[in-house]
């Protein structure tokens, strides 16, 4: 009976490996979900796959609940503490450019690595999704009042050019890229959109 127990419990962690595996393997093109007739239903199974991006460490790491961004796979809350400020780009004095530099640095070793970009800052409160569900994202990425002004189509434009948003496929050393490309990525959303940009339903 307890060999039986151990047994099962490998067998479920083998599945949750090959699950996570599959999960980092990347981004599924859109070409794979032109076999879903019913356009609506087509429209949220391209938004899940984006939401494998959206909710994905590299990117919730800086659309935090709190005005603390998180860091590393864990999502942990940033240490050292420090806090958006005016804008974004950190308290008066201790900003994020005081430690981000423009570009990503390797520790020494070149198992880890410093994050950088030259506009290294937080996404805004409005724009927070750690702990919201896909759903939830989807509603706000699509609401101007909270996705920064913009339409779809800038929306669009926004997923798949912005710099920012890049370092999340070229994150350095010591930390796993979002899955597939920016341009798959690009690609998912305008076919999300051309598709009616319909949302998951609320759980
Ligand atoms: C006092 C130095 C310092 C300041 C100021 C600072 N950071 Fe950091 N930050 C770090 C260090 C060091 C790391 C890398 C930790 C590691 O992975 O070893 C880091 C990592 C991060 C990460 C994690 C990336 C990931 O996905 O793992 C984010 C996000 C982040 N910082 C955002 C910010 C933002 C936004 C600001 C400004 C509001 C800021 N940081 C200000 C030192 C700082
Ligand atoms: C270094 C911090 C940082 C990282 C990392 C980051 N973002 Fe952002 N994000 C921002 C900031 C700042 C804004 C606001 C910029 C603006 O409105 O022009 C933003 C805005 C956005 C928006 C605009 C609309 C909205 O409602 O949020 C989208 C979409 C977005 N980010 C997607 C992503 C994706 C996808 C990733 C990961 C691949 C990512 N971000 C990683 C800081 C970050």
């Amino acid at each position: 009976m307890k060999a039986g127990l151990i047994a099962l419990g490998g067998a479920a962690l083998a599945l949750a490996i090959t699950a996570s595996a599959q999960q980092e393997a990347g981004l599924r093109p859109v070409s794979a979900f032109a076999s879903i007739a019913d356009k609506d239903a087509r429209s949220v199974a391209l938004f899940e796959e984006m939401g494998k991006v959206l909710q994905h460490p590299r990117c919730l790491n800086c659309h935090p609940r709190t005005d603390r961004p998180n860091q590393g796979e864990a999502m942990t809350p940033h240490d050292p503490p420090v806090t958006r400020g005016p804008d974004g780009h950190g308290a008066p004095g201790l900003e994020c450019a005081a430690c981000h530099g423009p570009r990503n640095v390797a520790f020494a070793g070149g198992k880890s690595s410093m994050p950088g970009h030259p506009d290294w800052h937080l996404a805004p409160a409005s724009m927070a999704w750690e702990g919201k569900s896909l759903a939830e994202i989807c509603e706000q990425l699509k609401d101007p009042k909270r996705n920064g002004g913009r339409t779809l189509a800038q929306l669009t434009e926004h997923n798949a050019k912005d710099r920012l948003i890049s370092w999340g496929w070229d994150p350095g050393a010591g930390r796993a890229p979002a899955p597939g490309s920016q341009a798959q990525f690009g690609e998912l959303s305008r076919a999300w959109v051309a598709s009616g940009a319909k949302c998951p339903a609320a759980k």
